[in-house]
Formats: structure tokens, sequence, C-alpha cells
């Protein structure tokens, strides 16, 4: 499907939409109430950052997206090549360098009295905005205190959570918890009491110099991977299996990842001072993270020129 041009830099000051087939003001993006995104969570999305000018790892959160599509029998009607320049066309008419861009297909609006998901026409939307932290800076400055919920993550029988999704009722849920304990953010278990994931990030903690993090139950995230990567490079030990919840409380350091942020060192355990924090584990990741910004194989820079 054909792309209209992208508006000028700036043209949507602040963030910027692609709706409907066209670039818009943010508060112009609508869908529909009937939209089965919206009545039954049928959708799908990814999102990837841009920072301080250049897209990180856009070509895995597209390779994410397409798989996502895929497995819940969805599609859009842009190749991979038009589906980036929607996502810069996002960003340079956002006039942002720091960016939180979003991409989102959902099942569409069935005709009128049907019930068959294969009569709907799949809606395809995209938008950046300034970039979104898990934690603000200064949040994360003082020490994120984690709550390590009880609440049980959607079974990965029910809901493949590779497809990045939006069934966050448990997530929500977990987060009033933690709200109401007086913690910043929390993270929930699988049916068999290991650690799953958390609002946006996954979770990860190091124990006698070795790093770990869950196998299964939890988005296969691209800050997740990059940190595996990074640990394989900075040959840092790593373990992926289970990891029960009364391990993950005696861990020395405990970090969260997410495009939102990057690697982010936790403080506090429910309340409870982590021995190390920030570790020097987590620090030296979340230096590499950043420092991998600069390396032109991740980076995608947007022309701001147009
Ligand atoms: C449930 C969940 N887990 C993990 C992540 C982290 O994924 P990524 O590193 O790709 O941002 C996210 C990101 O939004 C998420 O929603």
């Amino acid at each position: 499907m054909p792309i209209p041009t992208a508006p000028k830099a700036g043209t949507f000051e602040g963030g910027c939409a692609f709706c409907d087939g066209a670039f818009v003001a943010l508060a112009d993006a609508k869908i529909s109430l009937f939209d089965w995104g919206f009545t039954r969570s049928d959708a799908t999305y990814d999102v990837a950052s841009c920072w301080k000018g250049a897209f990180f790892r856009l070509g895995d959160h597209m390779d994410r997206f397409f798989a996502s599509l895929d497995r819940l029998r969805l599609s859009i009607p842009y190749s991979r090549a038009e589906l980036r320049e929607i996502l810069h066309g996002c960003v340079r008419a956002g006039g942002l360098q720091d960016a939180y861009v979003a991409m989102v297909c959902t099942r569409g609006v069935p005709p009128k009295g049907a019930r068959d998901p294969r009569l709907a026409t799949n809606r395809f939307y995209a938008y950046a905005l300034p970039f979104v932290w898990i934690a603000p800076p200064d949040k994360q400055a003082a020490g994120i205190d984690l709550h390590v919920s009880e609440r049980v993550r959607i079974a990965p029988e029910s809901v493949d959570p590779r497809v990045k999704n939006y069934h966050w009722i448990d997530l929500v849920q977990s987060l009033f918890d933690a709200y109401d304990r007086g913690r910043d953010t929390s993270c929930v278990v699988d049916a068999q009491g290991h650690i799953a994931e958390g609002p946006g990030f996954n979770v990860f903690m190091v124990k006698d110099g070795v790093v770990h993090t869950a196998d299964r139950g939890v988005l296969e995230g691209v800050s997740r991977r990059t940190v595996i990567e990074l640990c394989q490079r900075l040959a840092i030990p790593l373990t992926i299996a289970p990891l029960p919840a009364a391990t993950f409380r005696q861990a020395d350091e405990v970090f969260l990842t997410s495009t939102g942020g990057g690697v982010l060192p936790v403080a506090r355990l429910d309340g409870v001072p982590l021995p190390q924090f920030p570790g020097p584990i987590s620090k030296r990741l979340q230096d590499a993270y950043w420092a991998l910004h600069d390396e032109p194989a991740y980076r995608d820079p947007v022309d701001y020129g147009r």
C-alpha cells in the first residue's frame, strides 16, 4: 500500500501518529469502539526506541512484530521497508530525538452482526512519543523498590508470551499491589512460582557472579536479548532457566531490562535492600548497553532533513 510522504521534521511537534494510512497529530489518532483490538485484546504491538536521533535495533523489533503478526494470523498492508519508513516518518514529523515508537496491529471491526474474526480487516497504527522510561531517572538514582507479586502471569499455554500482547490485567493488578505497599513497580510469577516478568520489562538477578533470567513464560525482550549477547561478549557467566521466587529473593543484584530504559538496577525487593545497588555486574551491563547505541550495527539514524 502506498505511503504518503512523511510531513517535514517537527510538523507535529512533540509526537506523531500514523493512522488509517496517514500521518496525523496524536490527538487526531483514533480507533473504533468496535475494534476487536479493544473489545477482545485481539492485537499485537511492538515498541522500539530512538535515542539521540537514531533507532536502536529497529530490525529486531520489526522481526518480532512480523513474527507476532504471523502467530496471531494478523497482517498489515506494508512491507518491512515501508514499515521502517512509517516509523522513521513518525519520529521525524514529531521532531523527536529520544522517542518511544510503537507499531500496533488490531483485528479490526468484523461486519455488523458477524463474530467471525476472518471477516475483519486488520488495522495498522504507529506512533512516536517522547521517550518513556520504565522508571524515571530520579527514581532510578534513588533506587527502584520491586514488589515480587504472587500473582500468576496468564499461562503461556493460553497466550503465547513471545507475542507482544495487551493481556496486562495481571500485570496492572500487581502494580496496584505494589503501590499499595509503597513499592515502585512489580513482577509476577508463573504457575510454578518462578519469576516471570513485569509490566514492560524482563527480570534478571545476579548471584555469586552469575547472571540469571527466565527461559520461558516471558516476552523475549529485545533488551533481554541485548543483555544475553553482552554477557557473551563480556564473558559474564549466564544461566537461562526457571528462576524460583525464593532463589530470587536471595539475589546479590537485581536488574530489569526494557526498551524503556535498557538495564535498570533495582535497589530493594519488597522494601528489603539488596546486598549490592547498583551492583557491579548490573552497572557493567548498563554501561555496555548504552555504549552499544554508538555502534553502527545497532543504529538506524533518522533523516530530519526533509
Ligand atoms: C510483558 C513485557 N515483558 C518484557 C518486555 C521487555 O521487552 P523489550 O526489551 O523488547 O522492550 C516488555 C516490553 O514492553 C513487556 O511488555
